[in-house]
């Protein structure tokens, strides 16, 4: 293993500073179409970091599952250790790696939960068993190491057999309310190409950051 010699010369693209879009939602979703077309991956999974109420950030991965005007929605077990840091303190981050294309985007913003349309509209989109899998798994809390979900599994499917598996209401979405995007493309020589927009009011303003 050699870390100390593993870097890359990033040359794949640039940040047009004299063209910037005013609204970084549409300069993301510029972003997030290229990089939906380049990607084997999961190009909508992001790092979500939230803070606990002792003040310790906390992430892991979510997948993105919408994008409007007001912000970025995941979906989530509202009783999760995620969703106890959020309705403690509603200032998230999320962070975008898309490789292939040498590019990082750096959101924070408020989340909020959606409404219940919108998760029960999501919910009944879901296949099958991941429907029944969120009445399954208390996410985040402690299991026994041999804990098995078949039995229960085979139960939960008597109960709705023939039926429609409604949505537990301990899972839905929350949409992150953005007021700070930044774009970031890896340049040759470490002289990366930044912007950051920030919501002010009513408006986004843009600069440019040094690398
Ligand atoms: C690729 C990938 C996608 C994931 N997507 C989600 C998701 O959309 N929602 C979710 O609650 N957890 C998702 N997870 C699991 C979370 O990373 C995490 O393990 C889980 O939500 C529990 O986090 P918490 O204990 O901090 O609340 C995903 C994990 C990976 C690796």
């Amino acid at each position: 293993m050699d870390l100390k010699n593993m870097r890359s010369d990033y040359q794949k693209s640039k940040i047009n500073f004299d063209n910037l879009d005013d609204n970084p939602i549409t300069f993301f979703l510029k972003w997030f179409h290229e990089a939906l077309e380049i990607s084997d991956n999961e190009a909508n999974a992001c790092v979500l970091s939230t803070v606990s109420s002792d003040h310790k950030p906390s992430s892991r991965v979510v997948l993105l599952k919408n994008i409007n005007d007001r912000g970025f929605t995941f979906f989530t077990n509202f009783e999760s250790e995620k969703s106890i840091d959020i309705e403690n303190n509603k200032n998230v981050a999320l962070n975008f790696y898309w490789p292939e294309l040498e590019r990082q985007v750096r959101i924070s913003g408020e989340a909020d939960k959606i409404n219940h349309k919108d998760s029960d509209a999501y919910f009944r989109s879901r296949p099958r068993t991941s429907q029944l899998g969120t009445w399954l798994s208390n996410q985040s809390t402690s299991i026994s190491l041999d804990h098995n979900f078949t039995e229960s599994l085979t139960k939960l499917e008597a109960k709705f057999k023939g039926k429609e598996v409604i949505r537990p209401s301990h899972w839905g979405g929350y949409c992150i309310d953005v007021d700070k995007i930044e774009f970031w493309q890896g340049r040759p020589s470490r002289f990366h190409d930044r912007v950051l927009y920030e919501f002010d009011t009513d408006n986004w303003s843009k600069r440019r950051l040094a690398p």
